[in-house]
């Protein structure tokens, strides 16, 4: 059946990694793949995690199937905490919420429900955006086209093209957006500016389709969902595409929502009668450990207070780091200005280096970025920073 057939190409992001787990070079580094590791180059389950399962463990009396939408306690915590526990959008019900296999199965999930309602429409992402946005919604069969995001002259936003792009954008289009933490530019948006960005989508009737994957890596877990409690605000039709994997290391458990958010909490229920439809014929029902050990930790108090200050300190260690490859790179010598790097928020930073200096620095020195230069600031540590600096620095000068 396979003979006349290709291979296809391996996955920009976790292609790596595979090739990486390969690579016989002692002193290599992944720095593609966005997985937070610890000052020792680990990735440990968050000890808020650990508490949560214990208890569960202990207390666990089935494994019987969740609902098709997942448990619905983790959903109403999963509304708290994406847009605060006192929102008007929670207590009314305007807003309807899944339990996904990760963030990749919301996007999913949203992009077959969109597509069904939606036939139409075009899907609108960020350029750049995750390379995996647009794999998602040409699966679901959507037609896809950028908006200007990034401008490398001044490795900041050009809001104004952005601003016109999205203005253009038909109504009825899906525009997908980064609530925080900006995949893979690190470059997020200000209030005013999202004040902005929401007026037209109000005024356009475009579908804002938030993708809010990195909560509490920019300035901390309730600074971080301005944006969302501004949509949610607005008393506009959009979804939400959320996840654990990051901000609770919960990774490889794959849990995640989607969340959509409508006018009235009539129209939300419809919202997610047709979800579970969609969810029925793809995976049933959504795996339960990830969401019942987030549940626990969002449900009680001292496991919370344990969390946000584990977010803390994985977001601090990045902040580190971005200054520590900075500095090592002007201490030796480096002319090109990476100070920008220090300005960028969650695990990821557009570098800068060229996919000539990416290529070079996996042939040579075995350490893995993502075309186009996406690093994974995370993925450094005191052990190997000297190691990447150096190594940059000699790309830089071959
Ligand atoms: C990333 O961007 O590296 C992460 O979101 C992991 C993934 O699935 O690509």
């Amino acid at each position: 059946m396979w003979k006349e057939i290709d291979a296809a190409p391996a996955d920009a992001i976790l292609g790596l990694t595979e090739a990486f787990k390969k690579d016989a070079n002692p002193s290599k580094v992944n720095l593609g793949v966005g997985v937070y590791k610890d000052d020792q180059g680990t990735t440990p389950v968050l000890k808020c995690i650990k508490a949560a399962e214990k208890a569960l463990i202990e207390t666990q009396a089935t494994k019987g199937y969740l609902p098709i939408s997942g448990d619905p306690a983790y959903a109403a915590n999963v509304q708290k905490l994406l847009f605060g526990a006192d929102s008007e959008v929670v207590a009314s019900g305007r807003a309807a919420t899944i339990q996904s296999p990760g963030g990749t199965g919301a996007l999913r999930v949203g992009a077959d429900l969109l597509k069904k309602f939606k036939p139409d429409a075009t899907l609108w992402v960020s350029a750049p955006t995750w390379a995996n946005h647009k794999g998602i919604f040409a699966a679901a069969g959507f037609a896809i086209n950028d908006y200007i995001y990034y401008n490398p002259a001044t490795k900041g936003v050009d809001f104004d093209g952005m601003l016109s792009a999205l203005e253009a954008v038909p109504a009825g289009d899906i525009v997908l957006l980064h609530v925080c933490c900006h995949n893979p530019t690190g470059i997020d948006l200000s209030a005013d500016q999202w004040d902005q960005v929401l007026a037209v989508a109000v005024s356009k009737g475009w579908t804002p389709f938030l993708d809010f994957a990195y909560q509490g890596f920019g300035d901390g877990l309730e600074a971080d969902r301005d944006a969302a409690e501004k949509f949610a605000a607005a008393g506009i039709d959009f979804l939400v595409a959320s996840s654990f994997s990051k901000n609770m290391a919960l990774y490889n458990e794959r849990t995640g929502a989607l969340t959509l958010v409508s006018p009235t909490a009539e129209e939300a229920a419809v919202a997610m009668s047709h979800v579970k439809k969609t969810i029925r014929v793809n995976y049933s029902n959504p795996p339960a450990h990830g969401g019942l050990a987030a549940r626990a930790v969002l449900e009680d108090s001292a496991l919370y207070e344990q969390w946000v200050g584990e977010v803390a300190e994985m977001r601090e260690r990045i902040k580190a780091m971005r200054t520590a490859l900075v500095d090592g790179l002007a201490s030796r010598g480096v002319e090109q200005d990476f100070s920008y790097i220090k300005e960028q928020r969650g695990m990821f930073s557009l570098s800068g280096l060229s996919d000539e200096v990416v290529a070079w620095l996996r042939e040579n020195k075995s350490i893995y970025i993502v075309k186009g230069g996406r690093i994974n600031v995370a993925g450094l540590t005191s052990a190997n920073i000297d190691y990447v600096c150096d190594a940059i620095a000699e790309a830089l000068k071959v």
